[in-house]
């Protein structure tokens, strides 16, 4: 077993250190937010996600984690340091590495030659390349290996224990190799290449994904023009091995910290080598006509107008499972709504925002309400009878852009549905 040190405890550092430390290695987690691991340290997870609070508390019983506000007191004499600091949007599209680089200009130095730098955030294709050749240049003798993640919220643990791959990226055959070993528990194909072909693994993974929604999303606005039904469609289609039935639901768009970030970091990544990455570019587009298509649905439900019409906005982080708001196409809605003169209620069973007025009960949502818009997929919300609905709410029109509601059993209370894509 090794001793592992993380970097940044947000949803990837905390669940892969909490992770690793319960497959029995030693693992130090640091972070600069000290309210973060103050919270940690009292044994409280600082964001939502199903099985995590039960893990640090199995993993600190056995004394397998620590958290510590310093970095370089986590980073000792560990085997490895894991990277797993944020590298948001810069607000023009490119990827802002600014994180990882301090990270990397604070803890370089203080590692010996028997120690391996991960890099696991998302960083741009030629990141750890350039920081591999950076260190060489400054005599500082730290290997360095890209180790891409793939975890999903709300289901991040399952995805670490039972990865599809792992990826590891490199040129440094002897950390590959001890990277690797230290990846040995668990049952998933090892892809090991470059370091730069490890990242755009992750990016075209996302990518991929983002690309695959956004063709769903223009399936399901075509069925509903042809009297098709998406539900159907996409089971016909998903039957096929070549194209499988997962992650094939249409939404309101896809949100979240990365499909977003990553989609348009890889087109500025393309424009930057001088290929022009249309198909992606028009991915970007569409998914934003996808919430002002939706937004068209509800003015339409209240009158033509949204002026002074009460929306009630159920969910609002950017899938189910998760208190994530971050780009949630959510709040993107209800922003699209307001700007347009409408009063948002919202309601979440875990999430919140201070831009609309949230309530605690979906139904408190309703009150005065013209429109209903489903924005997220909680399963709370299939679980409300729609004669409640009905009398809850003022105006007729639901809008149900995650497909989630029963359209007969909304129809049959009075209602008037409008999903995405049934016939
Ligand atoms: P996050 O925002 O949840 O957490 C990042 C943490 O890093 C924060 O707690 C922050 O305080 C800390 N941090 C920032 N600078 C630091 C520093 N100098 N020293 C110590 N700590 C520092 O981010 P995240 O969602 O975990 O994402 C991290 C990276 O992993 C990103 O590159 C992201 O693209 C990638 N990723 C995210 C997911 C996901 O599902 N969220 C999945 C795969 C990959
Ligand atoms: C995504 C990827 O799935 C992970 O593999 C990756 O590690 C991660 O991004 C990352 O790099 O951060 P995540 O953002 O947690 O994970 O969420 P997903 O479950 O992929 O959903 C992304 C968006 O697509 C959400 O808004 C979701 O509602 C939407 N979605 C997903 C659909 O609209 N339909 C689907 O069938 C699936």
């Amino acid at each position: 077993m090794s001793s592992l040190a993380f970097i940044g405890a947000g949803y990837v550092g905390l669940v892969t250190g909490l992770g690793f430390a319960s497959l029995g290695h030693d693992v130090t987690i640091s972070d600069i937010d000290g309210d973060r691991i103050d919270r940690l340290e009292a044994g409280e997870v600082p964001f939502y996600e199903p099985g995590l609070a039960e893990l640090l508390q199995r993993t600190r019983s056995e004394g397998r984690v620590r958290f510590t506000r310093s970095n370089l007191d986590a980073v000792g004499s560990v085997d490895a340091v894991f990277i797993c600091v944020n590298t948001p949007d810069r607000g023009d599209g490119t990827a802002d590495i600014s994180a990882v680089e301090r990270v990397l200009a604070e803890v370089a130095p203080r590692l010996d030659g028997d120690q391996i730098l991960v890099i696991k955030s998302t960083v741009p294709p030629g990141t750890t390349q350039r920081t591999i050749q950076e260190l060489a240049q400054r005599g500082l003798p730290v290997a360095v290996v890209g180790v891409p993640e793939f975890l999903r919220e709300g289901r991040a643990l399952g995805d670490f224990l039972a990865p599809d791959r792992i990826v590891i990226g490199g040129d440094d055959p002897e950390a590959v190799t001890r990277m690797a070993t230290m990846h040995e528990g668990f049952d998933a194909p090892v892809v090991t290449t470059s370091a730069t072909s490890a990242e755009m693994i992750k990016y075209a993974s996302n990518a991929y994904l983002a690309t695959r929604l956004t063709f769903v999303n223009g399936l399901a606005n075509l069925c509903e023009a042809v009297g098709a039904d998406i539900v159907d469609v996409t089971r016909g289609i998903g039957l096929d091995e070549r194209i499988g039935s997962r992650f094939l639901r249409p939404g309101p768009g896809y949100g979240g910290s990365c499909f977003p970030k990553d989609t348009v970091a890889l087109v500025r990544v393309a424009d930057d080598a001088g290929y022009d990455f249309a198909l992606l570019r028009a991915v970007i587009d569409a998914d934003h006509e996808q919430r002002r298509a939706l937004v068209s649905k509800v003015r339409e439900g209240a009158g033509g107008t949204l002026e002074g019409v009460r929306v009630a906005l159920w969910g609002v982080t950017f899938k189910a499972n998760t208190d994530d708001t971050r780009n949630s196409p959510a709040i993107r809605l209800g922003r699209l709504l307001v700007a347009e003169g409408a009063d948002v209620v919202a309601h979440d069973p875990h999430g919140s925002t201070d831009e609309f007025t949230m309530v605690d009960d979906p139904l408190d949502a309703l009150e005065d309400a013209q429109v209903l818009l489903v924005a997220t997929e909680w399963g709370m919300y299939a679980g409300i009878p729609a004669p409640e609905i009905a009398k809850a709410m003022k105006g007729d029109t639901v809008v149900d852009a995650r497909n989630v509601l029963d359209p007969t059993a909304i129809g049959a209370a009075g209602l008037v549905y409008r999903g995405l894509g049934r016939a």
